[in-house]
């Protein structure tokens, strides 16, 4: 399995980014499954930039498209079942979408490196913790096996775990569930990625060791200069960590923006339902919390109009009809939604931090009804 480095391959994280392009660039996604019961819309349109440095929060409930959307990126679906349906996914200026598995074998780990949801999962149960953490810089590095074995103790000291000259020769099932995390990590850290993608790396962990995970991620991204996706079902996990934040519905980007723009200048109802879920928010309100009642769609048949229409307490018949087309702000914040434009809506509906505090709102033009076509 293990395969020998190759010399003549550049890391293309060592490649200047091309003038006018971002770190990674995801520019309207389609990955699409083909199953016996029809077409699976797992990823249906998601764009978003990431620059060097920045932390990118990807959130969603459960099933809606978050995991695939990395795992596209990372080159890690299997094709069939999967099929990319459109799009371009572009880092330091190529298109990871066109590379050969042997180039995304450099790709992964290596440059983009990703936490898995599950650590049991994803860590093998017959290996040694040791040689599962330095596996990367033994395949990318070409470190011998003296040289990966005191790297390996030094990435799990890195990660805060003790006596890691005893704990590299243990196993996984010898380790608690955030000790685990911390491995998967140490792991993912081992070759110093350009981008971590960390897909809901604290959801089984009490919150103490949570807020540890997620310090120790971003002590190393002000260490290295990495970009972070954060995946998370929890707009709250995100909240203080964030520079920009994608709000996925239904396989759907609902919403990109800045951290500022999603928290308290949002145009999307879905949006405003994950922060009314929120329990400090909810308390800011002085409201209960107010969870988003029903379940999304299914993603083989979607709604014909907007996704959200059956759950949005705003919905209209045009809701139910037609499509939302993407709304784009002046700073590359979009919104799904027939009314992102309109300011008389958003005014009425948005919970109240979106409204009292924060940046100044991008420039968009109020839809002045009485004015009709005169501009
Ligand atoms: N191999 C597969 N074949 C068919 N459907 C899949 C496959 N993998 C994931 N899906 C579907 O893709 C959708 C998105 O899944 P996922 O990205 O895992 O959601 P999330 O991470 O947001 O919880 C789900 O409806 C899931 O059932
Ligand atoms: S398009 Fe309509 S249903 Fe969809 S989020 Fe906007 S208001 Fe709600
Ligand atoms: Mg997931």
């Amino acid at each position: 399995m293990a395969r020998k480095k190759n010399d003549n391959y550049v890391d293309l994280k060592t490649q200047p980014i091309p003038e006018g392009q971002h770190l990674l660039e995801v520019d309207d996604l389609k990955m699409y499954f083909h199953t016996e019961d029809g077409i699976v819309h797992a990823v249906d349109g998601v764009s978003y930039t990431l620059d060097r440095g920045e932390t990118l929060g990807v959130v969603g409930e459960s099933g809606s498209g978050k995991s695939v959307t990395a795992m596209t990126i990372m080159g890690l679906i299997s094709m069939p079942p999967g099929k990319i349906e459109g799009g371009r996914v572009m880092y330091r200026g190529h298109n990871l979408l066109e590379m050969s598995e042997e180039e995304m074998q450099h790709v992964r780990g290596n440059d983009i490196a990703m936490i898995f949801q599950d650590p049991m999962t994803s860590l093998n149960p017959v290996y040694k913790i040791g040689r599962q953490v330095s596996e990367g810089l033994r395949l990318h590095r070409g470190y011998t096996k003296q040289q990966a074995h005191e790297r390996a103790i030094e990435l799990l000291d890195l990660v805060g775990i003790p006596e890691p000259e005893k704990r590299v020769d243990q196993y996984p099932h010898q380790f608690s569930g955030g000790m685990r995390q911390r491995v998967m990590i140490a792991m993912a850290l081992a070759c110093d990625p350009d981008v971590l993608i960390a897909d809901e790396p604290t959801t089984a962990l009490d919150v103490t060791i949570q807020a540890q995970i997620v310090e120790l991620m971003q002590e190393m991204q002000q260490k290295n200069g990495n970009a972070i996706i954060m995946i998370t079902h929890d707009l709250g996990v995100v909240a203080d960590m964030a520079d920009k934040i994608m709000v996925m519905y239904a396989g759907h980007p609902a919403e990109f923006g800045t951290a500022d723009e999603i928290f308290y200048n949002s145009r999307h109802p879905y949006t405003w339902g994950l922060i009314r879920s929120i329990p400090e928010q909810a308390i800011d309100e002085k409201k209960p919390l107010t969870p988003i009642h029903g379940n999304p769609p299914s993603l083989v048949n979607l709604p014909k109009g907007c996704a959200f229409a059956p759950r949005c307490p705003y919905a209209t018949e045009r809701c139910h009809a037609e499509r939302p087309q993407k709304w784009t702000g002046a700073s590359g914040h979009y919104s799904m939604c027939h009314y992102a434009d309109d300011d008389e809506f958003v005014g009425k509906y948005a919970p109240d931090t979106s409204r009292s505090r924060g940046t100044v709102p991008s420039a968009i033009p109020a839809a002045d009804e009485s004015k009709g076509g005169e501009a």
